[in-house]
């Protein structure tokens, strides 16, 4: 019985001719004791419900509540009213679920991003959260259908691992072991993982890259799509301590093929969304307008958020080398005033002003940055040849983004493996734990690389939501893990 409902969403799109339709979902707003707006979830738009004098009994319509989910059966007629070409005669409703008025949080105004933050559990329900999650969901379609199109087989890397793969040491840990002070231990005093749950110490992975690779040395060219978690304690509006990322991974690719790669996969699923969720962009252009009036003028945006989408999709992304992106920040008028906060030179790690400055002020468009310094990348990254020793660099690549700074980061991979182990040593990897890993360059090994994309930092691009914490259901950072 149940199945029977349609979608207000294709609802909408029907020709009015008193036809019966059953519709399901939540009341907004219920007007005059008269007209109810009921939304479904499948698109912002609501379906007016007009409810005649003496249909329901008082008792009945004072439980047609904000938040009330209900079901209704009745005809579809043209509407007279404004704002919609039709609304359903109701000829009978049925409240599914009450919802206490005084009590239910979400009243129909306003309310502010932090405090619907607070309530994620009920924000789903909000236009703005609407229409965040439906392009979430196309995104995550489009990224598949990419992949998939292009012959690309999606691979499930473990979630729990032995290994650190960044070598940046911000991992969770894993254990059984009980943790007020009675845990094994060796004769030195350590742990003894050896009584853990896994007979060693175990992490949540903070990528899926070197299982990836594994993949890509036999089927060639392969993908992730999964959480990863990344214990830094970092509180911005770009880091997520549980976060989801893309990870292709390509044989047979070197630095030029995979930034390729990179910049027409950002720009597929940018054109997808484009395409198939011009209602929710258009509510999220309008309202990112509104969020920029509050600004004061120097620091809005140039671009409306559709406009930035349609300029990202139509032009190639500026490439240029780490060396020449220092070169143009020690050249910018930011520098020589002393508007940066954090030293520019040669060898550093750039910083969020510095990508920023790129992208935002320099070029005003996606940006690949690309021979990093060896010393700043992980041990993986290929050394580029003939580099004088301390400037050497590595096949490095990662793509910055108006608004957001990185985006992707990605190399081609060193695959050489006398490089490779000499690398290793530097970083301190444990070559023990890591010998599956050498086994790819000691059996057939050849060029490959790869990327990873933050799909949040993807969803903040495209909604133009200004903090991460609005793009995931329920957020994990640092002292938060409501939900
Ligand atoms: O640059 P990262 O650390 O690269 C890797 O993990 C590589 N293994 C990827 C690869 O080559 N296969 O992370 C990749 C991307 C970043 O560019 C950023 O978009 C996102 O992941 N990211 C985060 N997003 C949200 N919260 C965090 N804490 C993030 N850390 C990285
Ligand atoms: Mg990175």
């Amino acid at each position: 019985m149940f199945s029977k409902r349609i979608k207000v969403k294709e609802l909408l799109q029907l020709t009015p001719n008193e036809q019966e339709v059953t519709v399901m979902g939540w009341v907004r707003t219920f007007r005059n004791n008269q007209f109810i707006a009921l939304n479904d979830g499948s698109t912002n738009n609501n379906i007016q419900i007009v409810v005649a004098l003496g249909l329901l009994d008082d008792a009945t319509l004072k439980r047609i509540t904000t938040g009330a989910a209900i079901k209704v059966i009745g005809n579809v007629i043209p509407s007279v009213g404004k704002g919609q070409s039709l609304e359903i005669k109701a000829n009978s409703i049925e409240i599914l679920g009450d919802s206490d008025a005084e009590k239910y949080p979400l009243q129909p105004k306003k309310h502010s991003l932090e405090f619907l933050r607070e309530i994620a559990h009920l924000r789903f329900r909000t236009n703005t959260f609407g229409a965040v999650f439906r392009i979430r969901h196309a995104l995550t379609f489009a990224i598949h259908q990419f992949f998939n199109d292009k012959g690309f087989l999606n691979i499930h890397t473990p979630i729990i691992t032995a290994s650190d793969a960044e070598g940046a040491g911000e991992t969770f840990r894993v254990t059984t072991l009980p943790i007020d002070g009675t845990a094994p231990r060796n004769a030195d005093g350590s742990i003894n993982f050896n009584e853990d749950f896994f007979g060693k110490s175990t992490n949540l992975t903070v990528s899926g890259q070197l299982e990836g690779e594994l993949a890509a040395t036999a089927f060639g060219n392969i993908y992730t799509f999964g959480p990863t978690f990344r214990a830094e304690n970092s509180n911005t509006t770009r880091h997520l301590a549980e976060f989801w990322m893309i990870e292709p991974e390509m044989a047979f690719y070197d630095i030029e093929d995979n930034m390729d790669l990179a910049e027409e996969f950002i720009q597929y699923i940018i054109s997808y969304v484009m395409e198939h969720n011009k209602e929710d962009l258009t509510f999220l252009d309008a309202r990112l307008a509104e969020e920029e009036k509050q600004k004061p003028q120097n620091e809005r945006q140039e671009f409306g958020l559709i406009e930035k989408l349609k300029f990202v999709v139509e032009n190639k992304f500026e490439r240029i080398t780490y060396t020449q992106a220092i070169d143009i920040l020690l050249n910018s008028p930011a520098y020589k005033k002393k508007k940066f906060k954090y030293d520019v030179k040669w060898g550093i790690d750039m910083q969020s002003e510095h990508e920023r400055y790129l992208v935002e002020k320099h070029f005003k468009k996606p940006v690949i940055v690309s021979n990093y310094p060896a010393a700043i990348k992980a041990f993986y990254m290929r050394l580029n040849d003939g580099e004088e020793a301390g400037k050497e660099t590595v096949a490095a690549m990662d793509i910055l983004a108006p608004g957001i700074g990185e985006i992707v980061g990605g190399s081609q991979r060193e695959e050489r493996y006398d490089v490779l182990l000499k690398r290793m040593q530097q970083f301190n990897i444990p070559l023990q734990e890591m010998n599956w890993y050498l086994d790819s360059r000691r059996f057939g090994t050849v060029p490959h690389a790869g990327f990873g994309l933050g799909f949040e930092r993807m969803v903040q691009f495209v909604t133009g939501m200004t903090n991460i914490r609005d793009v995931i259901p329920f957020a994990r950072t640092p002292k938060n893990c409501e939900f």
